[in-house]
């Protein structure tokens, strides 16, 4: 399972990128909002460090006003992909913007029914919402697993991105069903980074070793 970053933070994506773990970035409005900078921009300055797919929303609700504006979100790099909300309009422009060769990912999939006819419509990716789904108390892995079957028994080539992530926990979960990407916001990151008994380990490892040093 591949890691791509959910985040509009140009900084958190340059030092996280720096590891090497990361093939990819989401962005939505509302993590965009949070930036307080010109959406364009910040695409420019991802394509820039991120080698990968770099997913893009509209914010229009009609078919013909989405693709317009994938149209011009799409002709800022060759990488990125245009994030397009899975309702009736939005299957429409998921299946216009195929026939233009311009990628898209499926966002708002609550269910295996709403992933089905985005990957029919020709969606290159779709994204299950796992925390949103939880969140109303249901469960979202029986959801993912659900598309994961659906999808690899159909064949169907479309890639399957776990979203709206709240735990390392769920990342594990996500990549043991068979999600083929998680995108997870920078604070699971760290939280999948950082481990008590590392810590505990380097300082004896530290200690240990100065201890030695004394003694010579
Ligand atoms: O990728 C979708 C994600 O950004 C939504 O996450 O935490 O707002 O439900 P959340």
């Amino acid at each position: 399972m591949q890691l791509f970053m959910d985040t509009a933070n140009v900084e958190e994506i340059r030092r996280m990128y720096e590891m090497g773990f990361v093939s990819g970035v989401t962005t939505n409005p509302s993590l965009v909002a949070r930036e307080k900078q010109d959406y364009t921009d910040i695409l420019r300055q991802i394509t820039a460090i991120v080698e990968g797919p770099i997913s893009a929303e509209v914010l229009k609700e009609d078919a013909p006003g989405m693709v317009e504006e994938a149209r011009k979100l799409a002709a800022i790099h060759p990488n990125i992909v245009i994030k397009i909300p899975l309702t009736a309009e939005g299957l429409k422009a998921i299946h216009q913007l195929k026939t233009e060769n311009i990628a898209t990912n499926a966002t708002l999939i609550f269910s295996a029914a709403q992933a089905l006819l985005a990957a029919r419509a020709g969606a290159r990716f779709v994204s299950p919402f796992l925390g949103r789904v939880d969140d109303m108390s249901n469960e979202s892995l029986s959801v993912l697993a659900d598309i994961v079957d659906v999808f690899a028994l159909h064949d169907l080539n479309c890639q399957i991105i776990a979203a709206s992530i709240r735990s390392p926990w769920q990342v594990v979960e996500a990549a043991r069903i068979g999600a083929d990407i998680a995108t997870v916001p920078t604070k699971i990151l760290e939280q999948m980074i950082h481990h008590p008994l590392t810590d505990i380990g380097l300082e004896r490892f530290r200690k240990d070793w100065e201890e030695a040093q004394k003694s010579l």
